[in-house]
């Protein structure tokens, strides 16, 4: 056994590995080392990076917390917690931490030495290339929705005083715009869009549960609108109730998707942003809201 951090024992969350008490020991430090591995936790700020190298030994690397971008060969890999990589001897790798931290372990064998760090020499990150914007696709599509969902509120404000025939077509256009407008692009965000932002947020179960359940609760007032709907008169009350609703639970939870949801999905890597673009396109066809 040749130095390394650990001298008897180590047992600490994560997160505190690499808190080093020594500012100038950089983003790597050994937790162990012998003739056959090196074992190192790496933690890196914004813009800080292990440089792209090709050292003769093999790499397992484990990201332990935050997100960032593995280059391997000529390929940048985005990469977040819990992810897990495995680079062979002898083949380009790079580390870099653009926002927030990246904290990762890595297992070398056999132990690098200094040859193995050289960089330079045509090892260089590539430039990244130009991907499409998915949040930009499911914002359009909000646009697109707008007018219908202030259509909510102006007839729920309207519909006390309309007359029978004129509410029954209003509430049948709603009920069309909801069923065939607002809810297949919720079942969109629900097969591609919020899958993507859970991976982001690697919340299991968790991140965008909420949104699903708005998106329920939108599709039971559709549903009620409908019955509303069919028997305008004896349904004026309801339906206005209904409208209501729907304005208050439709504005808010586009407002929740577009700050604090859609901004998730820039932190996807390029050739992820662009598959989920291609997908949102192909699954909403012709869909213009
Ligand atoms: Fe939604
Ligand atoms: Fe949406």
């Amino acid at each position: 056994m040749v130095e390394s951090i650990t001298e008897h024992a180590l047992v600490t969350h994560a997160t505190a590995l690499s808190s080093s008490a020594d500012p100038a020991s950089g983003p790597v430090r050994v937790l162990l080392q012998n003739d056959q591995v090196r074992v190192l936790s790496i933690d890196l700020k914004p813009g800080r990076e292990l440089p792209p190298h090709r050292p003769e030994a093999d790499l397992v690397l484990a990201i332990l917390d935050g997100m960032g971008q593995l280059l391997v060969d000529d390929t940048i890999r985005p990469l977040r917690t819990g992810d897990l990589a495995v680079v062979r001897a002898g083949v380009t790798r790079g580390l870099r931490c653009l926002e927030g931290r990246l904290l990762a372990l890595g297992v070398l064998t056999p132990p690098p030495g200094a040859e193995d760090h050289r960089t330079g020499a045509g090892l260089a990150w590539p430039d990244e290339p130009a991907a499409d914007d998915p949040a930009e696709v499911i914002r359009a599509e909000h646009r697109g929705l707008m007018a219908g969902v202030a259509d909510l509120g102006r007839l729920a404000g309207a519909a006390g005083t309309l007359d029978p025939d004129r509410l029954s077509l209003e509430l049948e256009a709603t009920v069309r715009f909801l069923r065939e407008g607002l809810l297949p692009h919720a079942a969109a965000e629900e097969r591609l869009v919020y899958p993507a932002v859970e991976s982001v947020l690697r919340a299991r179960g968790g991140a965008t549960n909420s949104m699903v359940l708005d998106h329920r609760r939108i599709e039971v007032l559709a549903t009620e609108l409908a019955h509303a709907a069919a028997a305008p008169d004896a349904g004026r009350t309801d339906a206005v109730h209904l409208l209501q609703a729907l304005a208050a639970v439709v504005s808010l939870h586009f407002d929740k998707e577009e700050e604090d949801y859609l901004p998730q999905l820039s932190r996807l890597g390029a050739a992820e942003r662009t598959a989920l673009v291609a997908a949102l396109r192909g699954h909403h066809g012709g869909l213009g809201g």
